[in-house]
């Protein structure tokens, strides 16, 4: 199976899957020199956890990260930081009904159709539990970019949106709230939305928005290394992603190019910012800012129609402890892709120049 590594000079591969022992993962190529604060690490993690409020899955996981190598009196050490984070509150009972079945729209046919068979518990390898490894990875990129800010947020659950621009947000708000909206009068209609598609078993999907600043210029490779293709495909990486709008997005479409076009102030910084930050697929200094869209996630705790592992049709009932919507535990998760991002091509854009 391949696929299992991100980045080409900060690079994480990672392992494990839902109902193993652990998982974890290696970090290569994280310079030496760091001093690393294991806290803040633990911290992001604890905004991944499930379980951490009523709108999210109720495993119960302390998602305690191990540290095995690459450390040294606190600072990194060039080496390789090999990590992992046990799985302790596995229910594998609670999956018995799809092992010989598949849920629409998860990965389960795919998984067996390619592989020929699967670890149907927890989603195996294709549960988002993972993505805790992304965000162990994220969150030392995180101490490594130090100056750059990186803050995602949810804009949107079902058809409840923000109406606000970013540059209104308070982003000091997000973490007051479950559904980490920063706009506290939306996050409450939210949150009591995502409650009542729990009470019907049922899920429904959001929006993320993801803010990064003080980002110098100068990152990005052209022309297949563009800094905001690289952005899409981390966040398309992660589970449940079904859309990636980078700047003034689809939206931009309405404009003529005359009312499109970013005006330049003397000191090279633009009045607007369409652009996202990125032109030419190098960072110009401005705000990068995107949207990713998640789906309402796949396993519904109602009965529904699917077919067996002989193509025959059959009725289920679905079980087991499910993130009613995905957005509120996806932020750390985003951020962390986008740190991975930002530490990879900053450490790429040192090969440019002497
Ligand atoms: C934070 C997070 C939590 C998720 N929790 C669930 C879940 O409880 N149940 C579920 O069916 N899918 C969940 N997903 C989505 C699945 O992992 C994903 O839909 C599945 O692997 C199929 O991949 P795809 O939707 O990207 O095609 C979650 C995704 C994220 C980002």
């Amino acid at each position: 199976m391949a696929g299992n590594t991100f980045g080409q000079l900060f690079k994480l591969t990672s392992f494990g899957e839902s109902h193993g022992r652990a998982i974890g993962g290696v970090i290569d190529g994280c310079p030496a020199g760091i001093v690393l604060d294991l806290e803040k690490i633990q911290l992001e993690l604890n905004r991944r956890k499930p379980g951490q409020s009523a709108i999210v899955t109720q495993r119960k996981e302390p998602d305690t990260v191990e540290i095995y190598s690459g450390l040294f009196e606190g600072k990194t050490t060039g080496t390789p930081i090999g990590f992992a984070i046990h799985n302790t509150n596995q229910k594998s009972k609670d999956y018995s009904h799809i092992k010989d079945s598949y849920r629409p729209s998860h990965a389960d046919y795919v998984y067996d159709q390619k592989y020929g068979f699967r670890d149907y518990r927890g989603g195996g390898r294709s549960s988002a539990r993972e993505t805790a490894s992304r965000v162990v990875a994220g969150a030392i990129a995180k101490q490594f970019l130090e100056n750059i800010k990186i803050n995602a947020f949810v804009s949107q659950v079902g058809e409840i949106k923000l109406q606000k621009e970013y540059q209104q947000l308070d982003f000091s708000k997000i973490e007051s709230n479950a559904v980490r909206c920063p706009d506290l009068e939306m996050a409450e209609k939210m949150e009591e939305y995502i409650k009542s598609i729990k009470k019907q078993g049922d899920t429904i999907g959001g929006v993320i928005t993801c803010v990064i600043q003080n980002v110098p210029i100068g990152l990005g490779e052209p022309v297949f290394d563009k800094l905001h293709a690289e952005l899409g495909k981390a966040m398309l990486s992660i589970n449940a992603v079904k859309g990636f709008e980078y700047g003034s997005g689809f939206e931009g479409v309405l404009m003529k190019g005359s009312e499109h076009n970013d005006q330049f102030n003397e000191d090279g910084t633009t009045s607007t910012n369409r652009s996202g930050g990125v032109q030419g697929g190098i960072s110009n200094g401005m705000d990068i800012y995107f949207n990713i869209a998640f789906k309402p996630v796949a396993t519904v705790l109602q009965s529904y129609e699917t077919i067996n592992k002989e193509g025959e049709k059959v009725m289920t009932q679905g079980k087991g402890r499910h993130d009613p919507c995905v957005v509120p535990r996806a932020v750390p998760i985003v951020e962390a892709m986008a740190a991975m991002v930002l530490a990879d091509y900053t450490l790429l854009a040192r090969t440019n120049k002497i």
